[in-house]
């Protein structure tokens, strides 16, 4: 048969992977591009992050090469969906492939570098991947020369490239600027503190230090001997690969017989597999069909009656075409039909996905899958049609046929679909007074893409001037809407019917409406239904509703794309104001402000030096524990977890009939060594089990370990495990706080953690002229979203050792733990920790069990043996951010001033204790930022049923934070008061600061808070902002505004750290510390504190003694006593440690020097180390620093002004400005310190406003990736983001006068919340303005996180109907 001969000379899959050629004579069809990259070559920058196509870690450049036309096409891909025979004879760069430590580092890398665009660095190379795409594109493109330096791409080109891109660390802002500084219209005073620049220089001096993006030097994407190959024309041997690629019709029927006779013979179409992103199949398949070679899928062609888009054809590709092409044979309107269609789509996915999803696959998913597709609901609105293709019978039906039909069968194809051309068909024209008139619509967690819509739709409507009287007429509307937990996207006929020949008014708005809440009814299960079909209301009147004033005017220009503009027809009056203050908001970050005072009293500490390894890191280079190439024999593992919250634990069998084979054992509890204990994670508070012994503790607990030949059969295995339950005499499981006190289900506190009360609560309530009681506030958890999952890799070593090296922010506790485990002394145990890909506090105690689990096995099966844990898995197991219930009392005088609050406050421990017994110290800590006259408590921290809760970047504190701003608004809104005016009432003085914090109040002079509170408010011009608030919200109807200040306190604890300091006979300097790169810079602080120590001997042309210092993964046995990385403070310690070591050296140098000195004159570092070594002084020293027990713990102060716009239609928060102080000390950097703060606040803004950590009625986390949990993405972030570092000068008992800055800044996105709330507010003030109801607007509970639904329920669901009703009661 023709296609199962398709067979070249050779017939080997062959890659250039960077200029490299790869041939592979055998692979498993399902491998990845990622699986291969990272397992069969040496470029280890692709990283695995989410699997899923949703997060950028794994995009590569593919390059394609038409023999024909001699011409190579460029885009970025995810290599974790690709498949990698579907890339025969391609070309991949990845970032190492763009420019390395070796051959030079490409101008991407440098910038990312010295933007300090870089923190773990797990993101970087998918970043600058995912930069370089869009630039080499840009070349291609027929534009005016850019200045020399910059390339063709635009800004929003620039920030658009990574815009599907995550990054947990930075804050995005960062990032933003290094990919803008290669952009031809860059204005260059808008980017952001970078290492190139010295304040004060011009513009000139600025572009000539960047380093040079050189046009003409042409980076060569697709290698000489690969087009030679090409031009050969071989072809992949289908037989040996499972592969087909047919190139015609034809060969696709006769596969597809093939199949029907071999039955049993299962095949799998593929287009590009992203698919597999959404649905994830573990199945094999025995042969994959792949349809991107048949010439009739992947057309793309335009007539007189429409477009025809093949099956095959990429979503980008339609973009490009739609927007590009010479649509001559369309009328203007056709031309702005598909324009919308165009611009709808770019907000799919990401442009790394876009680039090969095809549209077929799409609209099969959504068919045959109920997947909530965008393609569908746009193409059925505009009336589409497409060819099916059913063994050999061929059928054209329309899209609302195809979606509506059974299932396709997997032997049926979609060959196309097709646009008709609408205007022309219909005969709409300006000369017949007739308009077409069309507009998309999609409510997602991210404005630009990247999450699925809650609702999509799109309607188009063609429209005329009434005859008979004013008004406008429609005469003809298809309506459709999707993805709101619908089976498929639908027409609403109904409405279309109703409305036609309906003249437009207010009162036929109003019924249609109404309609549309019959008609948009989610399915049972689905999340937010009410919400789902609010927004259909909602955008049903938005298309509507302008043309019932404005009818008159409508032109072509009303589809200008802008499409919510029609909104502001409503307030005609107000519509100059409305101009002023709708100026379209950016997409993106559109500026911010970086303001900094730089100190040289400890040079090189206080430079705002670039981060350690950044430049590798963005190369990807730098070396993470997965990166570490594994040993002969290596296993791989992964957990096997209960779904049960309390059940007995029968058996656990691999389902015999998926096992995916490899497998090496299953251990459980019942394989730790005699001498061993059954722990996996320790905290001072107690011990976790590694795995659960008979009966489970929470959903989501390790029952046993899986170990496999390979991490795909291990997860796989683990995946398809049957565990058996029974459930007899046991108790109901715990899985509320209200459960755990019924049954007082407590962990202990002990008594010098729980939080002392101030002052007498009676005489407190009893001053006050008012009092809320016993007011209610729950906060729900937070995953921590490293970028890097939990990693380990355990290799057994002589006489019962192990050597495990781990990604964990604490080696030493987990080299106890697995010391325990395995029943072996602790210096049996080494633990490698070089760098983590982000921690955040999930990889303190949560490491532990992983790296346990691996130490087990390896010791038991005498095996080398790794585990990197698959996101869904790790967010099932991990843990997260402790929930609680708040219940407070709180007594005020008229003027807002709080005289006493009473809380009672239970805390959600989960199982294991964990660092649990600490968070009523850490939300007392935060939570006493404000004067609250007499404060007492009662704290519980409950033991249940749910996996641990842990320590996540500002533990405690964040949520004390909120609840301190909760009871201000609430009192706020209890007097009618401003909410800022009852801030600064209730703000500390001195005195009132000591009182609440005692000793960690340190002296008055450093109680900067005021100064800041004054500070920030001019900085952000807050009160005349407040006032144009103010303004907006009286013109605009459908955006309110708000705008919100609010203070921080967050007190800190330093903890003892070790540090070593060793210099090398050449002068280069290595140095251990107990603390662990994670991001935030700690080894770029210890180099600096380093070069300054050792500085002090003065040595002639010692300049650059920071070059010399190397600082080296941490080891346990080498360093003993390094403890957690945690708290913000172990930067600040491990460089104290070091600076310990240094003048240790120092003294011991000295005499050498000045004797040298005397007989020489000036000496060189080198040759005074030289001489050293010669004269046998000991150039190795460490410490153990110790804080003084009188000043262990401080206070951080900072404070931030957020404005917000909400859409009262969609509930979507925009983010219009922040501005941040925030009081550092004497920055160590603040280059680093910049970026913990931005970093710190968009996670907050992530905790508080989008994510989600859901779960099941038995705990089980169900939010389990990408899909469903949305941390911020570049286009959530402040659309101003502006920040100021204070240098409060000299401190006496901090470290070099330095102050922290990793989790406080946190706390400050609560402004972001309360300015939502603020407008939130303004939006009940309209409503009940429109309703004859009453009640008050202003006291509401805004949840966290304040999601679209949350907001918009708030906002009020039926906000239209309301509005409409308002309307037609004052018209009558
Ligand atoms: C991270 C991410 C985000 C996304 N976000 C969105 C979004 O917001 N909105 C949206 O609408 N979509 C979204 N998608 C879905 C995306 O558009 C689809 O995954 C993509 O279009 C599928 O195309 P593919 O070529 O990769 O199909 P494949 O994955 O290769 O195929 C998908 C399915 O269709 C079958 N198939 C493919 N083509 C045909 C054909 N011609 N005839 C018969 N069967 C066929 C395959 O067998 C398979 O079952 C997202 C996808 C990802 C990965
Ligand atoms: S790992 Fe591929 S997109 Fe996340
Ligand atoms: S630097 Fe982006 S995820 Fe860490």
């Amino acid at each position: 048969m023709a296609v199962e001969t398709e067979t070249g000379t050779n017939g080997s899959l062959v890659l250039a992977v960077n200029g490299e050629r790869f041939e592979l004579p055998t692979i498993d069809p399902s491998t990845t591009l990622l699986e291969f990259l990272r397992s069969h070559t040496p470029f280890k920058s692709v990283k695995l992050s989410c699997g899923e196509g949703g997060c950028g870690a794994c995009v590569v450049l593919l390059s394609k090469y038409d023999p024909v036309l001699d011409k190579v096409e460029d885009f970025t891909i995810s290599s974790c969906l690709t498949l990698l025979c579907s890339i025969n004879r391609c070309s991949i760069t990845t970032s190492e492939g763009l420019g390395n430590s070796k051959n030079g580092f490409h101008p991407i890398h440098k910038r990312f570098s010295a933007f300090h665009a870089s923190q773990c660095g797990f993101c970087t190379p998918g970043m600058c991947v995912s930069l370089f795409g869009a630039l080499v594109n840009a070349e291609k493109l027929n534009r005016l020369e850019p200045p020399p330096g910059f390339s063709k791409l635009t800004v929003s080109e620039a920030e658009e490239a990574v815009a599907g891109n995550l990054c947990r660390c930075t804050g995005y802002r960062s990032i933003a600027d290094a990919c803008k500084s290669l952009a031809a219209d860059v204005d260059i005073e808008d980017l952001g503190l970078n290492s190139f620049w010295r304040k004060g220089e011009s513009k000139e001096v600025k572009i000539s230090k960047l380093p040079f993006y050189n046009r003409d030097d042409k980076f060569c994407t697709f290698p000489e001997f690969l087009k030679k190959e090409i031009r050969s024309g071989i072809f992949l041997d289908s037989n040996k690969y499972n592969w087909y690629s047919p190139a015609s019709v034809e060969e696709l029927q006769s596969l597809l017989k093939v199949n029907d006779i071999r039955k049993g013979c299962e095949n799998k179409i593929v287009v590009s597999n992203t698919g597999m992103g959404y649905y994830k199949e573990v199945e094999s398949y025995d042969r994959y069909i792949d349809l991107k070679h048949i010439p009739e899928l992947s057309i793309l062609r335009f007539d007189q009656t429409g477009v025809e888009i093949g099956a095959a054809v990429t979503i980008s590709k339609v973009i490009e075409t739609l927007k590009t092409e010479n649509k001559h044979q369309f009328l203007p309107t056709d031309e702005i039909v598909l324009n919308k269609l165009a611009n709808h789509m770019e907000k799919i996915a990401s442009g790394f996905i876009r680039n090969t999803a095809s549209v077929g696959g799409n609209l099969v998913m959504a068919q045959r899958k109920h997947f909530p597709s965008d393609i569908a609901t746009i193409l059925l609105a505009v009336g589409s049609t497409v060819d099916i293709m059913s063994g050999y019978q061929f059928e054209r039906i329309t899209l609302e046929e195809f979606l509506e039909r059974p299932p396709l069968d997997f032997n049926s194809i979609l060959i196309n679909v097709k646009i008709p051309n609408w205007a022309s068909i219909r005969k709409v024209s300006p000369e017949n007074n007739t308009t077409l008139l069309f507009e998309t619509y999609r409510a997602a967690p991210r404005p630009l893409g990247n999450a699925l819509p809650y609702l999509n739709a799109a309607f188009l409507a063609e429209v005329s001037p009434c005859k008979t009287s004013e008004g406008i007429m429609v005469n003809h509307c298809q309506l459709a809407f999707g993805a709101y937990g619908t089976k498929h996207a639908i027409r609403a006929g109904r409405i279309e019917e109703f409305l036609k020949g309906k003249l437009l008014s207010d009162d036929v708005l109003y019924e249609a409406i109404k309609l549309v809440r019959t008609i948009v009814v989610p399915e049972d299960g689905t999340a937010y239904p009410a919400y789902r079909s609010s927004l259909a209301a909602g955008f049903l009147f938005e298309f509507f509703s302008s043309l019932i004033d404005g009818g008159a005017e409508i032109t072509n220009s009303f589809l200008d794309g802008s499409g919510s503009t029609s909104l502001l027809k409503h307030s005609k009056p107000e519509q100059k104001d409305d101009q002023y203050y709708q100026k379209k908001v950016s997409k993106m970050l559109s500026s911010s402000k970086q303001a900094l005072e730089l100190s040289k009293r400890h040079y090189p500490v206080g430079e705002p030096v670039t981060k350690t390894g950044a430049v590798v890191q963005a190369s990807g280079e730098a070396v993470y524990v997965d990166d570490i190439p594994s040993p002969v024999n290596c296993l791989h593992g992964a957990f096997i977890y209960s779904t049960k919250p309390s059940a007995w634990v029968k058996s656990i069998e691999i389902n015999p009939k998926s096992n995916p084979g490899g497998i090496a054992a299953v251990l459980s509890f019942k394989d730790i060594p005699e001498r061993g204990e059954n722990v996996g994670a320790k905290s001072v508070f107690g011990t976790e089990p590694l795995f659960a012994e008979d009966v489970t503790q929470c959903a989501g607990q390790r029952l046993a370990f899986v170990v496999a030949d390979t991490q795909k059969h291990a997860d796989r295995a683990a995946n398809c495990a049957v565990v058996e339950y029974g459930m007899e005499d046991l108790e109901p499981p715990i899985l509320s706080v209200e459960e755990a006190v019924k049954r007082s289900s407590f962990f202990d506190v002990p008594p010098i953690l729980y939080p002392k009360p101030v002052g007498d609560i009676s005489k407190g309530m009893a001053e006050a002229d008012h009092k809320i009681i016993s007011a209610e506030i729950k906060l729900g958890s937070q995953y921590y979203f490293y970028m890097e999952s939990q990693t380990a890799l355990a290799i057994p070593d002589e006489d019962n050792c192990i050597m495990v090296y781990s990604s964990i922010q604490c080696p030493e506790s987990a080299q106890i733990v697995i010391a325990k485990c395995l029943g072996i002394p602790e210096h049996n145990v080494r633990v490698i920790t070089r760098r983590v890909g982000g921690g955040f506090g999930g990889k303190a105690i949560r490491a532990m069990p992983i790296a346990t689990a691996c130490a087990l096995a390896a010791h038991k099966l005498h095996r080398p043996v790794r585990m990197y844990l698959n996101r869904k898995t790790d967010m099932i197991v991990t843990g997260g951010r402790h929930p609680m219930k708040i219940t407070y009392t709180v007594g005020f005088k008229s003027d807002g001033k709080i005289t006493a609050l009473q809380l009672d406050i239970l805390i959600n421990s989960g199982f294991s204790p964990d660092i649990s017994p600490v968070m009523p110290h850490n939300i007392f800590s935060a939570l006493k930022k404000y004067n609250w006259g007499a404060l007492s408590f009662d704290i519980k921290v409950c033991k249940t049923n749910l996996t641990s809760k842990s320590a996540m970047r500002a533990p405690g504190e964040v949520q004390g934070s909120f609840i301190a701003e909760a009871i201000i608004e609430h009192v706020a809104s209890t007097l009618l008061l401003e909410v800022d005016s009852v801030r600064n009432a209730n703000l500390h003085t001195y005195d009132s600061l000591k009182l609440f914090y005692k000793e960690s109040a340190g002296e008055s002079l450093e109680y900067t808070l005021p100064l800041i509170w004054d500070k920030v408010a001019e900085s952000s011009s807050f009160n005349q902002r407040v006032q144009m608030v103010n303004e907006s919200n009286r013109c605009n109807k459908w955006k309110k505004r708000g705008i919100s200040r609010v203070p921080i306190v967050h007190g800190v604890l330093l903890r003892p750290t070790p540090g070593r300091v060793s210099i090398l006979k050449d002068g280069s300097v290595v140095v251990e510390v107990g603390g662990i790169e994670l991001g935030q810079g700690l080894w770029t602080k210890v180099k600096q504190m380093a070069a300054f120590a050792l500085g002090s001997i003065q040595c002639n042309g010692d300049g650059d003694l920071l070059d010399k210092v190397r600082v080296i993964q941490a080891d346990t046995l080498s360093l003993i006593q390094g403890g957690f990385t945690a708290g913000s403070t172990t930067s600040e310690s491990s460089c104290e440690a070091v600076r310990l070591c240094c003048n240790m050296l120092v003294e011991r140098l000295t005499p050498l020097k000045e004797k040298l000195q005397e007989q020489m004159g000036p000496i060189k570092w080198e040759m005074l180390i030289f001489q050293a070594h010669m004269q046998a002084v000991n150039l190795s020293a460490s410490s153990y620093y110790a804080p003084d027990m009188l000043s262990t713990s401080y206070l951080n102060y900072g404070a931030a002004v957020s404005e917000v716009e909400v859409n009262l239609l969609t509930g979507e928060t925009t983010i219009l400005q922040v501005d941040i102080i925030y009081d550092c000390g004497q920055s160590l950097n603040p280059a680093v310190d910049l970026g913990q703060i931005e970093g710190a606040f968009v996670q907050g803004i992530g905790f508080f406003m989008s994510e989600e950590y859901l779960t099941n009625s038995d705990g089980l986390v169900v939010a389990e990736g990408t899909w469903t949990y949305k941390i911020p993405s570049l286009d959530t972030i402040p659309k101003q983001f502006n920040v100021e570092i204070l240098n409060s000068g000299h401190h006496e008992k901090r470290i070099l006068s330095s102050k922290a800055s990793g989790e406080p800044p946190l706390l400050l996105a609560v402004s972001v919340h309360g300015a939502t709330r603020a407008a939130i507010k303004e939006a009940r003030k309209q409503l009940l303005s429109w309703s004859s109801q009453n009640g008050s607007e202003s006291i509401f509970q805004l949840g966290v996180p304040a999601t679209m639904p949350v907001v918009k329920e708030l906002c009020g669901l039926d906000m239209v109907e309301r509005y409409l009703e308002w309307s037609l009661g004052s018209n009558k």
